[in-house]
Parts: structure tokens; C-alpha cells; sequence
């Protein structure tokens, strides 16, 4: 690795699920570890000719390790004089290969197209990443390390505790199956998991979905929304709730039909409209990491009441190794 003095910069690319994995750990290398980072899609970065800084850190992330353009893309980097980080599940890849450092996500073999326990390892080894190099840096003290990891560790808990009870999504699922176009919305961290979720329902359900920032619904998506249209709002109770359920209102003043992912209450948070999944609360590090899987199990839902094939949704490739 670089050492602390020389990295200026990391470089995070990837394609698809992976990439929206690596634009949560910009939010979490920025605010835990004070590093600037810039994030492309690896299929633009690879012919952008980036001027790269001396001693930049570049990290690659991919459950195949075997993605052409992340591939390219870490090829670039690396006679750019980058030092090469990938988050790869197969250790054998060619992108694990080829990198100066492997952070292994260990999720065990993905056999369905559409990512999800790899989304998951990924975002759990790139927070790991993100707290590694703020203690490395000195912008994190032990004990902010300790909640960080503590807050991490909840986390498989939590889960079994969502999956317990699929009811909710399944009555959900069945009135999105009848949708044409789905909103997801998100801020922060949570903005990646409403790309998340959209890419998910269009993958295995084939809606018609996009994801926002919630802060741009007032640029263009607003002009969707009417009462046919669901809205789904990713929004765990943090420092920039109150700005998400301000944009939650403005949707149910036209009419939208919310679904709100939160901790907190609709009717307690002032959107008493909204449809309540209700996740419980954890660590805001780590909130991602359990809003994937409402997130997932909304699309998965979705695809079952459609008779859609999951597991092999059409025209999609597990692994793209062609450009
Ligand atoms: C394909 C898969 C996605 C995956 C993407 C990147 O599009 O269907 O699920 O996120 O490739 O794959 P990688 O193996 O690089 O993570």
C-alpha cells in the first residue's frame, strides 16, 4: 500500500451491482477516512484517460474478478503507476490476479445473475477498507474504530431478524408486480440502495424502475409521479432524514404512492401516507449493508408474483467477459 504521507486519491471502478457497492464506500472513505475519491463506471473510466495522481490508490471491485472493462480499467491504473486494490469473490480471477492487494468477500459461489449476498460482502469489506485506512490515517480514534466494528458485527443478526417474516414483502410485491414504473429515492449513503433496488426490480422482474438522489426528484422524476406510480424510499432515521421525508411529502402532495424502507415511522415522521417496511435500527455505518436486503427481497417478491425466472433473468450474463 501507499503509505499514509502519499495517498492523495482513491479511484474506485467497477459495473453494475459492484459499482453501486463502490459509490456507498465513497461516502464511507470520505466521511470515516478524509480521502477524496472519485468513482466511475469501469466501461467510462476505461477510456476517459484520467490523469492519475502519484501514489493514488485504485480499487476495483467485482464478484467475478473476471469483468472486461474492470478489468481493463484496473490495466489502465496499474501503467499509471496506481497501486491496484480489488474486492474480488474468486480468488483464482484475473482481477485478483493482476492486483497488488485482494480484500476476498468470501460470499461463497453466486449462482444467480443478479447480485445480492455479493452486493452485501462487498459493502461489508469495503466499510472494513474505509475504517482501516481512517485508523491508518489518524482520522478515527480506537474507539470510533471499535463502534464502527461493533455496529458491523449487528449486522448478520439483524438480517435473520428481516427474514423471519416475508409477509410484509409479499403483499407489497403483489401490487408493485402490477406497476409499469417504479421510483426508488434515496440520500447519502442510501442513495447507491435506491440505484440498488431499481436495478434489481428491472433485472429480475423487468418494471420499468429508476433510481434518484431524492434531493434531484424536484429536477425531472416529479414530473412521473401520479397515482399509479410507487415510490420507494429508502430513508434509515439519520442526520438527513428530515430532508428525505421533506421530499416524501412533496411526492404525496401528487398523489405518489409511497413505500418508505425506515427504522423510523411514517406516521411519526409526518408521511402518514406512506406504506411502512419496517427495518430495525443499526449502526448508520452500517445501514447499507441491511437495506439491501428489503431492497432485494422487494425485487424478488416482485419477480415471483410475475412468474418470472429469478435465478436467470433473460438477456443477462452472470459474468460480462466480452465488451
Ligand atoms: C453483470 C451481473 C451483475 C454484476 C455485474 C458486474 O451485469 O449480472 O449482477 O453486478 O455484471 O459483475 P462483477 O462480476 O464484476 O461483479
Amino acid at each position: 500500500m501507499p503509505s499514509r504521507a502519499t495517498v492523495m486519491r482513491v479511484t474506485i471502478s467497477a459495473c453494475g451491482t459492484a459499482y453501486y457497492a463502490g459509490l456507498v464506500a465513497k461516502y464511507w472513505l470520505e466521511h470515516i477516512a478524509r480521502v477524496p475519491v472519485e468513482i466511475d463506471i469501469a466501461s467510462e473510466f476505461r477510456y476517459r484517460e484520467a490523469p492519475m495522481p502519484e501514489g493514488g490508490l485504485a480499487v476495483f471491485i467485482s464478484q467475478s474478478g473476471e469483468t472486461a472493462d474492470t478489468l481493463a480499467a484496473l490495466r489502465y491504473c496499474k501503467a499509471n503507476g496506481q497501486h491496484i486494490a480489488s474486492v474480488v469473490n474468486v480468488h483464482t480471477s484475473s482481477i485478483a490476479r493482476e492486483s497488488d492487494s485482494v480484500l476476498l468477500t468470501l460470499a461463497g459461489p453466486e449462482i444467480g445473475v443478479a447480485s445480492t449476498k455479493a452486493f452485501t460482502c462487498q459493502l461489508a469489506a469495503l466499510a472494513c477498507l474505509a475504517i482501516g485506512i481512517g485508523r491508518a490515517r489518524g482520522t478515527i480514534s480506537r474507539e470510533e474504530e471499535s463502534k464502527y466494528v461493533e455496529g458491523l458485527m449487528e449486522v448478520p443478526r439483524l438480517i435473520s431478524t428481516l427474514l423471519r417474516d416475508e409477509s410484509q414483502f409479499v403483499d407489497l410485491a403483489q401490487q408493485l408486480s402490477q406497476s409499469r414504473d417504479v421510483l426508488y429515492l434515496g440520500r447519502g449513503v442510501s442513495y447507491p440502495l435506491a440505484l440498488e433496488g431499481a436495478l434489481k426490480l428491472k433485472e429480475i422482474s423487468y418494471i420499468h424502475a429508476e433510481g434518484y438522489a431524492a434531493g434531484e426528484l424536484k429536477h425531472g422524476p416529479i414530473a412521473l409521479i401520479d397515482d399509479n406510480v410507487p415510490v420507494i424510499v429508502v430513508a434509515p432515521e439519520d442526520e438527513l432524514f428530515a430532508k428525505t421525508i421533506s421530499n416524501m411529502q412533496e411526492v404525496a402532495a401528487r398523489g405518489g404512492q409511497l413505500i418508505m424502507i425506515s427504522d423510523s415511522d411514517p406516521v411519526a415522521a409526518g408521511c402518514e401516507q406512506a406504506v411502512h417496511i419496517s427495518v430495525p435500527k443499526v449502526n448508520p455505518l452500517a445501514s447499507p449493508l441491511l437495506y439491501a436486503i428489503p431492497v432485494q427481497l422487494l425485487a424478488y417478491q416482485t419477480a415471483v408474483s410475475r412468474g418470472t425466472d429469478v435465478d436467470q433473468p433473460r438477456n443477462l450474463a452472470k459474468s460480462v467477459t466480452v465488451e
